[in-house]
């Protein structure tokens, strides 16, 4: 039998890359490259989405160059993007109208707070399953809207369209302004605030709300199926999935059964808890979402709890204070002393996200004395990570009486085995890491194959599953609590900060 290929673009919120997976799951190559972080004024975040697709082009042809193959060897192609991140552009010539606004962007945090008028952040949550908040979407392609001059009569006469990353990609790569397919999939979507988590449409009253005009919307279509058939360098291969980079790494973990979770950590970290084909709505900060619908199956949904800012606070750490040279180095310094001494770091850069959803928090360190170093302080810049994870699984728990007994891991920084620990440490359950950590791309990839034959179903796909390593607590449970009193007492010193 010929191996088959199946090829994943992950575009992310700091680089691009393209992973090439054989038929066993193995990656037989990568390759990634960095976009530039463009923050206009405090709190906004752009990307240009030019630049996006020049990067996403480079990386797939580089990743074929390296595995030895030509476009026509690859069964499928899969998608999986940083979500909510907006693009608006011209359906005609195919340039964006204005930089992507960021997922992480702040500058639509007033407007949130006037659509939701007397009926406050939880005004669309019945519908959409999140609070109104500037994470998300449609008040970013609303604010566009209103700021950019004469858009919004072209986007009512349909020569604007709007997408999160996947359409701008899909679209690109299947003809652009030639026939380029203007699609969606479910998980993205649902990251829009615009579209009904039940019926999987867009909800018109929430597009009156938000006087976002339907001309600009994409299809909404699954997570797995064949969308259309790129052109250019990859002529020919079927376009077969596209999920929201957190979506794609659950998939991707082989948390098919209701009740798995995992935990990316990148940029931010994003627990995911599948809830199985019903939509759980949090009272408790979480969001809910949908996880994946593979083609004409039922979806799947999930409670997330969406922290914004984890690696990120690394690379603050490290390019902002310059404390350290390397994202790696921090795991030495901290290393090099044997708890925070006293010290905790809330890294409200964007407001905070789950489960307090405040835009009016801003960054704290707390607990400083003399005796703080800046091991201290390394220590405290990674246990702010794994204390904001502890929040959101404990409000998991109350939404959905699930108590997680292992947590599955995947991301950049479970390269820090202080870190994972520490994570282990304070949820009191093993943290495990399994043997391919790319589970983001890697659930692109089984969802493209799935849409085109080269796998069967998802039991085939859990039989790829395999642990790596496993980190055990190890702390005792008074300190871990006395502890984790501290960080709640730093977190409520982050809130109500003026503009
Ligand atoms: O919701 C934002 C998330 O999708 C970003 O993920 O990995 O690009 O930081 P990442």
């Amino acid at each position: 039998m010929t191996d088959r290929f199946v090829a994943a673009i992950d575009q992310g919120t700091t680089s691009s890359r393209c992973i090439i997976f054989n038929q066993d799951g193995a990656i037989v190559a990568v390759d990634q490259r960095e976009h530039r972080q463009i923050f206009p004024r405090p709190g906004w975040v752009e990307h240009d989405p030019a630049e996006i697709w020049a990067t996403v082009r480079a990386v797939v042809a580089q990743a074929l160059d390296t595995a030895g193959l030509r476009a026509d060897q690859l069964s499928a192609l899969g998608i999986t993007n940083q979500r909510e991140t907006t693009v608006l552009w011209d359906r005609a010539t195919g340039e964006p109208v204005h930089n992507a606004i960021v997922w992480q962007d702040t500058r639509t945090a007033a407007l949130c707070a006037e659509l939701g008028g007397a009926d406050g952040q939880d005004r669309f949550r019945e519908a959409t399953g999140l609070p109104l908040a500037s994470y998300f979407s449609g008040p970013k392609a609303a604010w566009l809207l209103d700021q950019v001059p004469g858009l919004r009569d072209r986007a009512e006469r349909g020569e604007i369209a709007f997408g999160t990353i996947d359409s701008w990609l899909i679209w690109n790569l299947t003809g652009g302004p030639e026939g380029g397919v203007h699609v969606t999939d479910v998980t993205n979507a649902s990251r829009t605030m615009l579209m009904n988590l039940r019926t999987l449409e867009w909800d018109t009253e929430i597009l009156a709300a938000m006087r976002v005009p339907e001309a600009v919307l994409p299809e909404i279509r699954s997570s797995a199926e064949i969308y259309g058939t790129a052109v250019g360098g990859l002529a020919g291969v079927p376009v077969a999935s596209a999920l929201g980079d957190q979506q794609a790494a659950i998939f991707g973990q082989a948390c098919f059964d209701p009740g798995t979770a995992k935990n990316t950590y990148g940029t931010g970290s994003f627990l995911l808890l599948n809830t199985g084909d019903r939509p759980v709505p949090s009272k408790s900060g979480l969001i809910t979402t949908v996880g994946y619908k593979i083609g004409d199956e039922s979806p799947v949904y999930c409670l997330e709890g969406s922290i914004a800012v984890t690696g990120a606070l690394v690379q603050w750490f490290r390019d902002q204070l310059g404390i350290i040279g390397s994202a790696a180095e921090i795991e030495t310094l901290a290393a090099s002393v044997t708890d925070n001494g006293g010290a905790y770091v809330v890294p409200a850069f964007s407001g905070l996200y789950a489960p307090y959803w405040r835009a009016d928090a801003r960054g704290v360190i707390t607990g400083l004395t003399r005796y703080v170093t800046k091991a201290h302080l390394a220590r405290a810049v990674l246990e702010a990570t794994s204390w904001q994870t502890r929040e959101v699984v404990d409000a998991m728990y109350e939404d959905s009486g699930v108590r997680i007994t292992t947590l599955k891991v995947d991301g950049g920084m479970t390269a820090n085995g202080l870190l994972m620990q520490h994570q282990a440490d304070v949820l009191g359950v093993p943290v495990i890491r399994p043997k391919v950590s790319e589970t983001t791309c890697l659930g692109a990839a089984y969802a493209a194959g799935l849409a085109t034959g080269v796998w069967s179903g998802t039991e085939e796909l859990k039989a790829h599953w395999q642990r790596e390593v496993e980190w055990v607590p190890r702390m005792e449970a008074e300190t871990r609590e006395r502890e984790y009193g501290n960080w709640l007492k730093a977190v409520e010193r982050s809130f109500g900060w003026e503009e």
